[in-house]
């Protein structure tokens, strides 16, 4: 008698593109070490800090977890329309609290991140999933200089915008989206299909002592590193919001593995491009008044206990 046997689930294969950053790092790891996902390259953006500190961190980070046969590419320096505006929490080098990562020895790929990008989707033999994890620079130039490549993109789930502000500690604006609002504007505007995670939902995240605790058990230099990265990351959330760190890119990469950590409504998310104080927010009309077809999926609420047992699953040993 033969017995049937359940057919070997593939890995997804996935392109992330990312500005690490704290948060952008955990998600590498997530992705590296996940049996679910095939990381097939890191594209990087300016953001977190300026580009040649995001590609060395990127670099740094995939050497010490074992994945430098990762390719990287360098891509956007600044925003498409807008001088750069770096974000605030990772400090100077976008991953302080990490100075014993050791330096990579790894090179960055040859190509700009956009023409990376275009040589792995043609070479591809199915469209590929794209998780963003920073401003969308290298995306909204794609958009621009490889509009015959798109329908390759099966689907971009980003991290950012703020979509329903429930409490005080979810800012107006998102730094993803502000950062380079026309990027975003191109992306949304492209057809593909796009999931957004944004603040709102990654504010529900935090780390507080109970997820401390359970990052204490995991005795490897890996959950030690993590732990460390967590501690500067925190400072800022701490001192302006009383609150965690909040792992705003790990939830969207956890997409991937696990959709159903997060509920999800259509909308049409347009961009403001020419506020002052609300320079790229992002407005969801969830009702349909402007008679716009909706141009993203919107991450609503996120089972974050669910989140957290992903997160430390991935991480141990
Ligand atoms: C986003 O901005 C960055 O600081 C984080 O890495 C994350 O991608 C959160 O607003
Ligand atoms: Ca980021």
């Amino acid at each position: 008698m033969t017995t049937a046997q359940a057919p070997a689930v593939r890995p997804t294969p996935i392109l992330l593109d990312c500005d690490p950053g704290h948060d952008d790092a955990i998600a590498i790891v997530m992705a590296h070490r996940s049996p679910a996902i095939d990381l097939v390259g890191v594209t990087v953006t300016c953001g977190n800090a300026e580009i040649d500190k995001t590609v060395s961190n990127a670099l740094r980070v995939l050497q010490f977890i074992g994945a430098a046969d990762v390719p990287v590419a360098a891509g956007c320096r600044r925003p498409l329309a807008r001088p750069l505006v770096l974000g605030a929490a990772d400090g100077p080098s976008g991953l302080e609290g990490s100075p014993y990562l050791p330096a990579a020895t790894k090179a960055v790929e040859p190509l700009h991140a956009v023409d990376f990008l275009a040589e792995t989707l043609r070479k591809a033999p199915e469209p590929l999933r794209i998780v963003a994890t920073g401003p969308l620079c290298n995306l909204g130039l794609f958009v621009l200089k490889y509009r015959q490549l798109l329908s390759k993109i099966k689907d971009i789930t980003w991290m950012g915008g703020v979509f329903y502000r429930k409490s005080e500690i979810i800012t107006p604006t998102e730094f993803n989206a502000s950062c380079d609002p026309e990027a975003l504007r191109l992306v949304l505007d492209s057809g593909v299909p796009l999931t957004a995670v944004g603040l709102d939902v990654t504010m529900q995240v935090l780390v507080e002592s109970p997820q401390y605790a359970e990052f204490g058990k995991i005795d490897t230099a890996l959950g030690r590193v993590v732990v460390d990265w967590l501690k500067f990351y925190e400072r800022l959330h701490r001192t302006s919001m009383g609150v965690g760190g909040a792992l705003h890119d790990p939830l969207a990469l956890a997409l991937i593995v696990d959709p159903t950590l997060v509920r999800t409504r259509p909308a049409h998310i347009a961009v403001d491009l020419s506020g002052s104080f609300t320079l790229g927010a992002t407005v969801a009309d969830f009702w349909n008044e402007r008679g716009m077809p909706p141009n993203a999926n919107i991450a609503t609420e996120v089972d974050a206990d669910r989140f957290f047992d992903l997160l430390y699953n991935l991480l141990r040993d």
